[in-house]
């Protein structure tokens, strides 16, 4: 199967630090700093029964983006990481690039469009995503990339190319 690895670069902007309280950054994300989930009292982030009622603020991140039950058909394995750095300008950026596999993009599609941007997901009225909604202006995509990842078969494309010994590899052409 053909993986796909969407990545995003998503800037934070001066709203979403500095205008709000830890309490509602925490409902904006629908987790605690601890990693915790909101509605689930004293349960260890990852130690999540997967039929827990969700009672999360309808429109947090995790609400929005991480269903359960009757949508856990569709899967993505997201591996984000922080970035910081400074604009030709001098200025300082902060934010993080999304990165995560899936088999087909249909499945981002779904998480991205269908249940993040989609004011009536999970349930009717819920809003889009208090996070990633860009009429709120916390953050804001800055540019995205697509990469489709070929399967590893025994005697396939791949496995040729990375098989050859690199002695027998044709070298580049320099200068
Ligand atoms: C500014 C960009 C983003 C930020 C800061 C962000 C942040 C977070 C945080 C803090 C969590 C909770 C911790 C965790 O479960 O790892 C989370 C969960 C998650 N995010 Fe994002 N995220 C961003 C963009 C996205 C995008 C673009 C997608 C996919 C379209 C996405 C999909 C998910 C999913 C599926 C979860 C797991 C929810 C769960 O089941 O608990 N995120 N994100």
């Amino acid at each position: 199967m053909t993986a796909t690895w969407p990545t995003s670069r998503f800037a934070g902007t001066s709203t979403c630090s500095a205008n709000s309280l830890p309490e509602q950054q925490d409902a904006i994300i629908g987790r605690r700093r601890d990693g915790a989930r909101l509605d689930l009292e004293g349960v260890q982030p990852g130690h999540e029964p997967t039929d827990a009622p969700n009672s999360l603020p309808p429109s947090s991140h995790v609400a929005k983006s991480g269903p359960r039950g009757r949508h856990d058909d569709n899967q993505i394995f997201r591996r984000d990481l922080p970035y910081m750095e400074t604009t030709p300008d001098g200025k300082l950026e902060v934010g993080l690039q999304f990165c995560s596999f899936r088999a087909t993009l249909d499945q981002f599609d779904v998480v991205f469009n269908d249940w993040c941007l989609e004011s009536n997901f999970p349930i009717q009225g819920a809003g889009p995503d208090a996070l990633l909604d860009p009429a709120r202006g916390l953050t804001r995509v800055l540019r995205a990339g697509l990469f489709f990842v070929p399967p590893y078969q025994e005697g396939g494309l791949v496995a040729a190319v990375f098989a050859q010994p690199m002695a027998e590899r044709k070298q580049p052409v320099v200068g």
